[in-house]
């Protein structure tokens, strides 16, 4: 099969942490390209990758011969660079949130259909093995129709340092950080179906904290780095109801006074059974008497298999599993949250 050529915008914590080493260690893959605002970076990652270093996506996109792109700047740039890169006929990675606006997020759904290029969203909990065995639970039919689910992620203390506090260069706090994690993966869990309601709350009540010792994600780029913005919630909390009947709560914390949990929590109840994530269980009846089953998974590297999927996708021309269409139902959620906030009142998801 022939290699790739790969090239990745924003290289900051994520990069480094998993597209950059993954991409560096797939098989197919050759990484020819860095680009990030910050030069300095760019170039001294191209040097550890021995690659081409650029100053901007757009030099990138012009200069290097490239079939696909991993976009990991802040969130507020996602779909700017994701639609010149389909315009450059390139595949796109594009890190989650896929966007912070409505608006944005249709545009960047419409030019993905429009166009015969692969874009692909980084919704990364799609491909842990234990997520992914509930979901093919679920989609088998074993627990009936799941009419409710609840999804949560709460850190006690865990504001990202950075560029995430900034309303306007992230376009929220832990839903738009993490929360987006759980309500992606729960939605999937139970079949994607098409929103309707929403009703959210995002509060602000501790964050920014003086707390010791709490250790947070740090962020590379310098953009609020003492931030000296902090204009997002530090608590989310929603119910969002479907066209189906169905309905989930979603909590998310970036700082909350209650047990310190950084693990995604999911449950899912249907009419023949129920199920969780952690710990991975499956609740039914055997002989009218209540049976709880614990599913033995291994715990996978889903970042790196997350990078595998984008490449044999870019290599087989196959869809992703986590597409802009889905990226966008996700976005149009978030905004109906934060919407509903705003109102005090419940709000249509459109
Ligand atoms: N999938 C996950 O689990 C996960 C985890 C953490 C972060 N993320 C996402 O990854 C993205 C990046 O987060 P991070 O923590 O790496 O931030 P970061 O600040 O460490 O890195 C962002 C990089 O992008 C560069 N940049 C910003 N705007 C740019 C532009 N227009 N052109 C070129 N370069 C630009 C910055 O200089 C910086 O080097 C965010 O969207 C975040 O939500 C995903």
């Amino acid at each position: 099969m022939d290699e790739k050529k790969i090239g990745v915008v924003g290289i900051g914590a994520i990069a480094h942490l998993f597209h950059l080493p993954h991409y560096a260690q797939h098989p197919f893959v050759e990484l020819v390209a860095v680009a990030d605002q910050d030069y300095d970076r760019a170039q001294q990652t191209a040097q550890q990758y021995a690659c081409q270093a650029y100053a901007s996506a757009e030099q990138m996109y012009a200069d290097a011969d490239l079939d696909a792109v991993s976009i990991c700047t802040f969130n507020e740039s996602h779909v700017r660079l994701s639609l010149q890169a389909i315009a450059a006929g390139l595949d796109v990675l594009v890190e989650k949130p896929m966007t912070t606006t409505v608006e944005d997020a249709e545009l960047l759904q419409r030019a993905a259909a429009a166009s015969d290029r692969i874009v692909m969203v980084g919704m990364s909990r799609r491909y842990r093995d234990d997520c992914r065995v509930l979901q093919s639970v679920a989609a088998s039919g074993e627990l009936g129709d799941i009419y409710f689910a609840k999804a949560r992620i709460l850190r006690r203390r865990g504001v990202p340092l950075g560029w995430f506090t900034s309303m306007q260069l992230s376009g929220g706090g832990p839903m738009m950080d993490i929360g987006v994690h759980a309500l992606d993966a729960v939605w999937w869990m139970m079949g994607m179906p098409q929103p309707d309601k929403a009703m959210g709350k995002l509060f602000r009540r501790i964050a920014p904290y003086a707390t010791k010792d709490t250790g947070s994600y740090e962020a590379r780029s310098s953009d609020n780095k003492l931030q000296p913005v902090y204009d997002v919630e530090d608590l989310g909390t929603a119910y969002i109801t479907f066209d189906n009947g169905a309905a989930l709560t979603l909590e998310a914390s970036w700082a909350v006074n209650g047990n310190q949990d950084d693990a995604m929590k999911i449950e899912l109840f249907g009419t023949k059974g129920g199920a969780s994530l952690e710990p991975l269980t499956l609740f039914k009846e055997s002989n009218r008497i209540p049976v709880d089953s614990r599913l033995s998974v291994t715990k996978n590297d889903h970042y790196k298999d997350e990078i595998a999927h984008f490449v044999e996708c870019v290599l087989t021309r196959k869809q992703p599993l986590s597409d802009a269409s889905q990226g966008c139902e996700i976005v149009k959620m978030l905004d109906a949250i934060r919407r509903s906030s705003e109102a005090n009142d419940a709000v249509t998801v459109v």
